[in-house]
């Protein structure tokens, strides 16, 4: 097979790295890809513009639908949100292109705040009570802020590239937030804001398959959004990850699936088709789980603890799921447990300096069950035929160690972190502390 993967993330370094593990697949075709995999054998990098969304002047040019055609592409595997909630699942579906990955209408799961927290209101699935306002009805969501008091979680309703989300601790930190939403800096994203019961207990995040009611849940696992040790300072788009997550219970991981049914379940008696990944974000409550939030793609760094514990063959999970054949299929996982550790540049989340030099990838990779996955990376050429990896983004590298046990897998993370250099480079020290304590 032929296979198309947008995105140029760390994430899709591993989807990339796997599916061209698998013997289905000959080539796979990244846009645009990053450092990563321009150096993975199978691979090819393309650019289709960006993020291969197509032209709103010109509704004939669609740079990955034409890709597709021309390269007899069999599968299109899409990575990040942006496209999906665009509709680019559906448009390769039209063009008769099997496509792993939502359309526009389930994509809104993630697209939306608003329409994601009325669908699981509607459709009884666990979450934190919620009201929405609109920039009309301002004075009301403020009122809204002195009646329930703190804390309590500003949510604007767009995509935000993960930043719209503010956990305020104090009224006066809401209506900061709010004001912000209000105020156009997410654009209009924010125009419309949900106002959300804050709930506590610790995040988990469980990743499934789902092909209409059919899902196919893959193992747990735990993000570090913070950027700072003991999860102090900002939020980040993740500092590193583990999977399984041994503080969830039996318990928790059953009612975890259930709600993932449920949702399937829902949706598809909402009319809409989906086939891709759904990624329930979920609070362990005292009262158990609940849904934080859906993302209707492979999480971010989460994918690259999981998919290197998977066995199973992900090109036929993929295809299964792509062409509505996933009912009857079952996964099955290394016996391993997995730490990644992200690599970033000074200054990130804030701004951060690129086109740093990178070296001892190798190095790192030759300690055992030790993978490094490339983020913000780009592979440059200096001088004659001579090629340079450099830093091209605030997440850099992803060093991900497979291990039998979580301390053999803490050490060898940060054993192959210390044979890696680049100006500037730093990474948190605590990640997967909470998977031993
Ligand atoms: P989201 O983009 O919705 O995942 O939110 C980002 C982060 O904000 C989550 O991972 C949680 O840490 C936090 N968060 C979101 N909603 C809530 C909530 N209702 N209560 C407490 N924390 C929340
Ligand atoms: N790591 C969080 C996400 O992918 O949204």
């Amino acid at each position: 097979m032929k296979v198309l993967l947008i995105g140029s993330g760390g994430r899709e370094h591993a989807l990339c790295r796997k599916l061209a593990a698998s013997d289905l697949v000959e080539t796979v075709y990244v846009a645009p890809g990053n450092g990563g995999t321009a150096l993975e054998p199978a691979a090819v990098n393309v650019d289709l513009g960006k993020w291969a969304i197509r032209n709103e002047l010109d509704s004939q040019v669609d740079p990955a639908v034409d890709f597709a055609r021309a390269h007899g592409i069999e599968l299109a595997v899409i990575g990040p949100e942006a496209p999906l909630v665009d509709g680019l699942a559906d448009r390769l579906r039209a063009a008769g292109i099997a496509s792993f990955g939502p359309g526009a209408a389930g994509a809104r799961l993630e697209g939306s705040k608003q329409f994601s927290k009325d669908f699981m209101a509607r459709n009884a699935i666990p979450t934190a009570d919620y009201r929405v306002f609109t920039v009309d009805t301002q004075a009301e969501a403020y009122a809204y802020l002195d009646e329930i008091g703190a804390p309590v979680v500003i949510k604007a309703d767009g995509l935000a590239a993960g930043k719209g989300v503010t956990v305020a601790a104090t009224v006066e930190a809401a209506r900061a937030a709010l004001a912000e939403c209000f105020d156009g800096r997410f654009g209009s994203a924010g125009d419309t804001v949900v106002i959300e019961e804050c709930l506590v207990g610790p995040e988990c995040s469980m990743i499934a398959f789902v092909d209409g009611p059919t899902v196919l849940c893959l193992a747990p696992s735990q993000d570090h959004k913070r950027v700072g040790e003991g999860d102090t300072g900002p939020n980040t788009g993740g500092m590193g990850v583990y999977s399984p997550v041994p503080l969830v219970t039996e318990q928790q991981l059953a009612s975890m699936q259930e709600i993932m049914q449920q949702v399937a379940a829902a949706l598809v008696a909402e009319g809409i088709e989906y086939r891709g990944v759904l990624y329930g974000g979920f609070m362990l409550t005292s009262a158990g789980p609940k849904v934080l939030e859906f993302n209707v793609r492979f999480g971010d760094p989460e994918t690259q603890v999981i998919l290197p514990r998977l066995e199973s063959d992900l090109a036929q999970l993929l295809l299964a799921t792509a062409t509505g054949q996933l009912a009857g299929v079952s996964l099955e996982n290394r016996d391993a447990v997995a730490v990644s550790v992200v690599l970033a540049s000074a200054g990130y989340p804030g701004d951060y300096e690129k086109g740093k030099v990178i070296t001892g990838i190798e190095a790192a990779e030759a300690i055992d069950g030790v993978e490094v996955y490339h983020a913000g990376t780009a592979l440059v050429t200096e001088g004659v035929g001579h090629e340079q990896l450099v830093t091209a983004g605030g997440r850099v590298l992803n060093v991900t160690a497979m291990a039998a046990d979580f301390l053999d897998a803490i050490q060898a993370a940060y054993a192959a972190v210390d044979r890696i250099h680049f100006d500037g480079a730093f990474c948190r020290r605590d990640i997967a502390q909470r998977a031993v304590s």
